[in-house]
């Protein structure tokens, strides 16, 4: 059987995910395995037709297409965003057609989900036949067990191969409606109240949507609001996983995207992202900015601002997009003031909606509102908390002296008197008959504080 693999780490074959596929290589000789590194060399994919075709070449003469790649800023890296862009610029679905798919990431588990399901679309649009995920922790390859479910998995995507099973489909094609925004003029402005407000977009065409969203919000406030078109940015290219930053947040690229980070998003009180959706996503230019504000790491920069979203296109058919949308910033206690969409097709409500978030974006920071955090960024907080604490300590040590500093390291065990008061219970509840008594007040136990602060605060 021959199997192409489609590497998605910038690091090429110095990369943690291309060794997973290695080592699959490894214990099942029988298959030709022929690799591209496509994320190290895209701009080489990019600019020589060449390259490209041959690696369409050998998709098209495989029996099955491995997607391996990292997991980046909750999807895949920008380089690999910009190929899949490339397939569908280039016409060169049709060779992707029928092909058996499977998608292997590495990861520290925090928002892979949301990258699978990507990966499944845009397998689905691609006419392959998809047949599932491997979702390893990026260590796992260092464990007998890892390895073991790696090599069952690997064994079942051959066998779906040779057996011709048929998988079924996840997500079904995009219905796209041909909906032109129309907006109103704005009777009554927001006024700024002093908050510095930033539109970031990725927009390239003024007649668009998302062009007109953009305008209708802008011209929401008495004020000018800044506006930045990553567009009209130098920037070199995608993050290149390098971690230089690790120890005091430095980029190796010399192009302009830190600069513009930390004059214009930095020190926002307000951020506001407005794209369109195409492809399954937004576009890579747009993943670009999300992936290389990586030179901060885990540093929770977006923390007390506001965050809105203006978006065009099918985001109800991309059932992933609202949770990368919520989970890119909701664990660094960054208030969602809303995510705006076009999709409803009703000019009434798209209006409103714009002026809603205009308004509320300066409300909300006037308060200092940040709204509680769900399980997207309670469990993206501890998934970096851990980490940070663990198995990253030694290469992101600005991280580890920021949440050191922060007070971010917050695990219970430092709670002396929940140990205290857990350990008294539990010793306690040993015996039966205070055992059965807890129980029965256990529900009077747990509310009785709550009741005493709703009486008297
Ligand atoms: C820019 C950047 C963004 C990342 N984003 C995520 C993420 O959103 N979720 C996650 O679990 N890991 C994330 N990681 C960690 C990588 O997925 C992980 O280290 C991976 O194993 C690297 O694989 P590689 O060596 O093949 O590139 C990120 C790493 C980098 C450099």
């Amino acid at each position: 059987m021959k199997i192409t693999i489609l590497n998605g780490s910038p690091k090429g074959n110095e990369s943690i995910t291309m060794q997973y596929a290695k080592f699959v290589q490894k214990h099942f000789p029988d298959h030709e395995f022929i690799y591209h590194n496509i994320s190290q060399k895209i701009k080489r994919i990019e600019k020589n037709k060449d390259i490209f075709d041959k690696i369409i070449a050998d998709v098209e003469s495989s029996d099955g297409v491995i997607w391996s790649a990292p997991v980046y800023t909750l999807f895949v890296p920008t380089q690999y965003m910009r190929f899949i862009e490339l397939i569908h610029e280039r016409d060169a679905v049709k060779a992707f057609k029928g092909k058996y798919a499977t998608v292997i990431t590495t990861s520290i588990h925090f928002y892979d989900h949301t990258a699978h399901r990507y990966m499944n679309a845009i397998c689905d649009d691609l006419g392959m036949n998809y047949t599932g995920y491997f979702s390893a922790e990026m260590n796992d390859l260092l464990r007998s067990s890892g390895r073991n479910k790696l090599l069952i998995f690997s064994n079942n995507f051959f066998n779906s191969i040779e057996n011709r099973t048929k998988p079924q489909k996840r997500f079904q094609p995009i219905v796209k409606k041909n909906f032109i925004f129309k907006p109103e003029k704005t009777l009554k402005r927001v006024d700024l109240k002093g908050k510095k407000v930033v539109v970031v977009t990725d927009n390239n065409d003024q007649e668009s949507n998302t062009a007109k969203m953009i305008g209708k919000f802008l011209d929401s406030f008495t004020e000018p609001v800044e506006l930045v078109n990553l567009r009209e940015i130098n920037i070199k290219g995608g993050c290149l996983g390098c971690l230089s930053c690790g120890y005091d947040n430095v980029c190796v690229y010399k192009d302009d995207f830190t600069s513009m980070y930390q004059s214009k998003i930095l020190p926002a009180d307000i951020v506001i992202i407005a794209t369109e959706l195409n492809l399954r996503n937004f576009s890579a230019k747009l993943k670009e900015f999300y992936d290389r504000r990586f030179f901060l790491n885990h540093r929770p920069e977006y923390k007390d601002k506001q965050y809105g979203v203006m978006v065009s296109g099918p985001i109800d058919q991309m059932p992933y997009m609202d949770d990368f949308f919520q989970g890119v910033v909701e664990w660094q206690n960054t208030n969602i003031v809303g995510i705006v969409r076009d999709e409803s097709c009703d000019q009434d409500e798209i209006n409103r909606g714009i002026q809603q978030l205009a308004e509320n974006c300066i409300s909300f920071s006037e308060t200092g509102y940040c709204q509680p955090p769900t399980f997207l960024g309670v469990g993206g907080k501890k998934v970096f908390r851990d980490d940070i604490w663990g198995q990253l300590r030694s290469v992101c040590q600005a991280d580890y002296r920021y949440y050191k500093n922060n007070g971010l390291f917050n695990f219970p065990q430092t709670k002396y008197k929940n140990r205290v008061f857990n350990s008294t219970i539990m010793l306690l509840t040993k015996i039966p008959g205070i055992r059965k008594k807890f129980y029965k007040k256990l529900n009077k136990v747990i509310y009785q504080p709550h009741k005493k602060i709703a009486e008297t605060r």
